[in-house]
């Protein structure tokens, strides 16, 4: 087509095409909004780049073909900026927004307002545009002197390159450079893994001398200030004015007239961080009259007017003081790393689980290291890198224990390869954590006896096996810390009313390994008694099916041992068989017949287990993971995975309110 064009007419069509292309950029990155797909600005896109092949001479800086990125640049030059980049004061409390509010009162006795914005989780960039035209784009560095690169910024498409409107003559926008979460994982995809968050891999790919490799990262870019004078009266009209000019501005910021319109903000986007396409880490609160703004003034490095009203962090680093292997009670051995407190997500932890020892070595975690802990939902937190270069020069690989750290027996490895074990059946450690677990909601649910009553009466001696707390009277109790006369009573009467049990809730209280709650059923249903139970050999166990050879033997092993067989037949003299009870927990209805059914997230109504139970009373199957076979997912707070995973599938989703309407239909 260009090749019939004139060269005046080949002119006018540049510019025209020009004008279409950033028209539809503005639309597209300003204002979200599309009025022609992609393909068809790529096309327009295409049309100048050839236009302008063949007539060089009408190529202009400001062209958008000029985005692509340039040669590879051998550093970057110093700039000094033409005002200084401050830095904002930190608020974490309502209380300290408070206590800025009224220093602010102090100082000036204007009346004023607010403008919340998002605070965009990247680096601060100052970008110069002189005639409508970008001709320098710097980092912060130091606030007083940055570096020039203007060549990669030129490669993010959220940057006009020359801008719209009625601009001054002059204009000096800033804002943050970040890149989006999508892309970041695509990228750590594509590269094992290799960086730690958006925001340091934003501000490395910035860094970067090709320009070319900026422009493949797809960075991200919001306005948040203006150094010109715009003449307007407020940060919020601020805000309004470079958006005509052609900077994207978050859309959720918002004015406030007071700061409890401010702390309704922050919870809200506190609640919406998670599915945001990008990484936020709080909110910044501007004053938004200009006047009162300037008047305000500075305070060491950061304006009076402003400040940034943080998240709780999710993510923090501190330093490994110890870590100390825990035997579990079915002898499985957990390292745990003992940390230096910290504050996350709002709470403060001072252990995280290393789960196994692969673990250990995969991280390479030694004591004393640094390293950078998540909690993501749980209530113990992950360990998630070391940082080597802060490690201590002598510091040594960490050895997991070859001995039980309670009763020194050798460790061995389970059948998994993964994990440790102490194979000895009387092991202290096992011992008190089978106590814990017979006791818990998981076992005979014995309200109010939990884990310190249980070693309070371990360690006077009152309490050696499972039959010993049903011996225990309200004047063993009364001795213990925190006990009054009342209470006592009150758990001698729980621990009688767990004494009515039903075989497989005992089969599952005495926690053999690999027998929970649908192993515990299954071999309740087949055999119907203990006594039948003891005498199958190991053949019939592994004929049933549903068992595999694993658990099977699991089960044979446990009840031939002297130790177990000894304290199982003193706990079964305490012990009767609620029959009634076992008809209801294995007949509800059948809505759910053979359905399998899958429980992900927190639940307001029940726990997970109680949730599972009712699967199992109408006659369902509670699995814990999704497949095309899966007949159900119920769905409650902070899903993980597996509620991905049944929409791909396409299983059918149910809320928790749902899945009660449709059991009790
Ligand atoms: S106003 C005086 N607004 O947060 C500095 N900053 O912790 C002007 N940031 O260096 C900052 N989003 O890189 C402002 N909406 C926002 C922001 C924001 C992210 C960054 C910025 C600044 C840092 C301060």
């Amino acid at each position: 087509m260009s090749k019939s064009l004139s060269k005046n007419d080949a002119k006018q069509r540049i510019e025209k095409l020009r004008e279409e292309i950033r028209h539809h950029r503005y639309l597209y990155h300003v204002l979200d909004t599309q009025e022609i797909s992609e393909a068809a600005l790529d096309s327009l896109k295409h049309e100048l780049a050839q236009l302008e092949d063949e007539y060089p001479e009408f190529i202009t800086s400001d062209s958008p073909t000029q985005r692509v990125a340039g040669v590879p640049q051998d550093g970057f030059t110093k700039v000094t900026h033409s005002r200084i980049m401050l830095s904002l004061n930190d608020a974490f409390s309502f209380n300290d927004l408070q206590e800025w509010e009224k220093r602010l009162q102090r100082i000036t006795e204007q009346a004023f307002t607010y403008y919340a914005e998002i605070k965009m989780d990247g680096l601060a960039v100052s970008l110069r545009y002189e005639d409508g035209v970008l001709v320098q784009g710097a980092t912060r560095g130091n606030g007083k002197v940055g570096e020039d690169v203007t060549a990669n910024l030129r490669t993010i498409n959220d940057i006009p390159i020359k801008l719209r409107g009625d601009y001054p003559k002059v204009l000096e926008v800033r804002g943050e450079v970040y890149m989006s979460k999508k892309q970041f994982e695509k990228l750590n995809k594509a590269e094992d893994g290799k960086y730690a968050n958006p925001r340091n891999t934003a501000a490395g790919t910035l860094r970067q001398l090709n320009p070319q490799l900026v422009a493949d990262r797809k960075l991200n870019f919001m306005a948040y200030d203006c150094v010109t004078d715009l003449g307007v009266v407020g940060h919020s009209d601020v805000h309004e004015t470079v958006m005509e000019y052609g900077f994207p501005s978050n859309s959720y910021n918002t004015r406030c007239n007071t700061l409890s319109d401010v702390q309704k903000f922050y919870e809200a986007m506190m609640k919406k961080r998670e599915k945001l396409p990008y990484w936020i880490d709080g909110i910044v609160i501007n004053v938004d009259e200009l006047v009162v703004f300037r008047d305000l003034g500075v305070v060491g490095k950061a304006p009076r007017g402003s400040i940034a009203y943080k998240f709780p962090a999710e993510q923090t680093t501190t330093v490994i003081e110890d870590i100390q292997v825990q035997v579990g009670r079915t002898g499985a051995l957990t390292p745990v790393a003992y940390l230096q407190p910290v504050q996350v997500a709002g709470t403060t932890v001072s252990r995280a689980t290393l789960h196994n020892d692969d673990e250990i070595k995969r991280l390479d975690v030694r004591i004393g290291d640094t390293v950078i802990i998540e909690k993501a939902g749980d209530i113990i937190p992950d360990i998630i890198q070391v940082l080597p270069k802060l490690r201590k020069k002598n510091s040594r690989a960490y050895q997991f224990p070859r001995k039980c750290p309670e009763c020194k027996t050798p460790v061995i490895r389970g059948e998994d390869a993964v994990a440790h074990y102490c194979p000895n059946l009387d092991c202290p450690a096992r011992h008190r954590e089978r106590l814990y677990h017979f006791v818990s909601k998981a076992g005979l649910d014995i309200v109010g006896l939990g884990p310190k009553i249980i070693d309070q009466l371990m360690d006077i001696g009152l309490v050696h096996d499972f039959a010993d707390i049903f011996k225990l009277t309200a004047d063993d109790l009364f001795q213990l810390e925190g006990f009054a006369e009342k209470s006592a009573m009150k758990l001698v009467n729980e621990i009688k009313v767990a004494s009515l049990t039903t075989l497989p809730e005992l089969l599952q209280a005495l926690g053999i390994r690999h027998v929970g709650e649908e192993t515990s059923l299954t071999i309740a249903h087949t055999f119907g008694s203990f006594e039948e139970l003891l005498a199958a050999d190991l053949s019939i166990l592994n004929a049933i099916p549903d068992i595999g050879d694993v658990v099977a033997e699991s089960i044979y092993s446990y009840f031939r041992d002297k130790a177990h067989k000894a304290h199982l037949d003193e706990l079964l003299e305490f012990i009767e068989f609620d029959k009634s009870k076992k008809i209801i927990a294995i007949k509800g209805s059948n809505v759910l017949d053979g359905k399998s059914v899958v429980i992900t997230g927190a639940l307001s109504k029940m726990t997970r287990y109680e949730a599972k139970k009712l699967v199992r009373q109408h006659g369902g199957k509670a699995s814990s993971s999704v497949s095309k076979q899966t007949g159900y997912i119920v769905v409650g707070d902070n899903p993980g995975s597996k509620y991905d995973r049944a929409k791909e599938l396409g299983v059918a989703i149910l809320s928790e309110q749902e899945f009660l309407k449709l059991i009790n239909s």
